[in-house]
């Protein structure tokens, strides 16, 4: 099934392996993005995977999560933002633009005034972040929608709205991150008004044809955090706010148990949020992405066949191998070569994100 075409909403994916969103570390302090990205995005077409989710994009300047984000917090963004599109394009590819604030979640010292739904400490430790106003609430659902608009502008095939890893939308979500008792918080109905009107209003800007995905954490792993009921309940509501697929993630940062996890081996312990997708399909009408430690073909045909998802998201091995989907596909091998160390970030001194995992054996083609 790993190569058998897939429509999500109006976009029809040649096959059913995606690269899952991967902050590339590839952009200037404007948020500009430098070439090498076009090349990174090249490459991966070439190599055939079936979409690409960009590394996350900030929708305003308060929401910058690290240094060297990519932005999409004006119009000036669109012209250098289709040029990665272009670049996927014309290998035949397909690519979605992920979209996000880092809310309480970003940097020391890179934003002014950081912004969150309640003013609590995130772990690990960083200053409380201001509460947001009402009024800020509906500048940053505003946001949403117009960095959506700039991504079909700019000729991207999707855009994909960032609700996991502990970044804004997962903090409102959250009771940990969201202790407000106004209407933006306090009930589930309430944490997820943010999420809701957040999908709204990106409809609005895109049509009723442009698909619209989501990366969900459908649990924060943490005592009195989001439980995985709240994350189906979630996901049962998805195709009324107008969401064409579901990827599912998990784990924000207060209960430490973090969605990348290192020391993922091929045949041993892989597919990390699995188990969840099992209980989490009855609620899902819509198709499902999931990402999380996939290493072998097998485990990856395992997981369709089975139903638990339609999709397969990875990360760390297509930044090893941006060719793993053909060299499965003809053979060459039967799992990624990633030995999941976590190497891939950028260091001091590196342009971008690269594998520099000790022990990775890359088969010749
Ligand atoms: C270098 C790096 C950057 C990442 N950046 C993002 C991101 O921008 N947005 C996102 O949703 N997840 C991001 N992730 C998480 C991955 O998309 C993915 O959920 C996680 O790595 C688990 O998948 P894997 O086992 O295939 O690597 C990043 C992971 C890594 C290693």
């Amino acid at each position: 099934m790993l190569f058998d075409p897939i429509q999500i909403g109006t976009m029809t994916l040649r096959n059913r392996m995606m690269r899952s969103a991967t902050a590339e570390v590839l952009a200037d302090e404007q948020g500009t993005p430098f070439p090498q990205l076009s090349s990174m995005y090249a490459a991966l077409a070439k190599g055939g995977v079936g979409l690409i989710v960009t590394g996350h994009m900030y929708v305003q300047a308060s929401g910058k999560a690290h240094p060297g984000m990519t932005g999409i917090h004006d119009d000036a963004c669109i012209e250098a933002l289709a040029t990665l599109a272009d670049a996927v394009h014309a290998e035949g590819g397909k690519i979605a633009v992920q979209i996000n604030h880092g809310g309480r979640q970003v940097r020391e010292g890179l934003v002014a005034d950081p912004i969150a739904p309640t003013a609590v400490d995130a772990k690990p430790p960083k200053p409380a972040a201001k509460e947001a106003s009402i009024d800020e609430i509906e500048d940053l659902i505003d946001a949403y929608a117009q960095a959506a608009r700039r991504g079909k502008r700019a000729g991207f095939d999707a855009v994909q709205i960032h609700a996991a890893h502990g970044y804004l939308v997962n903090q409102f979500l959250s009771p940990l991150a969201n202790r407000r008792n106004d209407e933006w918080g306090g009930s589930f109905d309430h944490r997820l008004r943010f999420l809701e009107r957040i999908a709204y209003a990106i409809r609005v800007e895109v049509g009723e044809e442009y698909p619209v995905l989501i990366k969900l954490g459908a649990r924060d792993e943490a005592d009195d955090g989001l439980c995985l009921d709240d994350g189906a309940e979630i996901i049962r509501r998805l195709p009324e706010m107008g969401i064409d697929a579901v990827e599912i993630s998990g784990g924000i940062a207060d209960s430490g148990a973090f969605n990348i996890g290192a020391g993922v081996e091929a045949g041993v312990n892989e597919a990390t949020f699995r188990p969840w997708a099992t209980r989490l399909r009855d609620a899902a009408s819509l198709p499902v992405m999931l990402v999380g430690g996939m290493r072998s073909q097998a485990v990856m045909e395992d997981v369709l066949e089975s139903g638990d998802a339609d999709v397969i998201s990875l990360c760390r091995p297509l930044i090893c191998e941006p060719d793993l989907p053909l060299r499965l596909q003809k053979g060459i091998q039967d799992a990624a070569a990633c030995v999941s160390k976590n190497r891939c970030w950028a260091r001091k001194g590196d342009v971008g994100i690269s594998c520099k995992c000790p022990g990775v054996v890359r088969v010749a083609a």
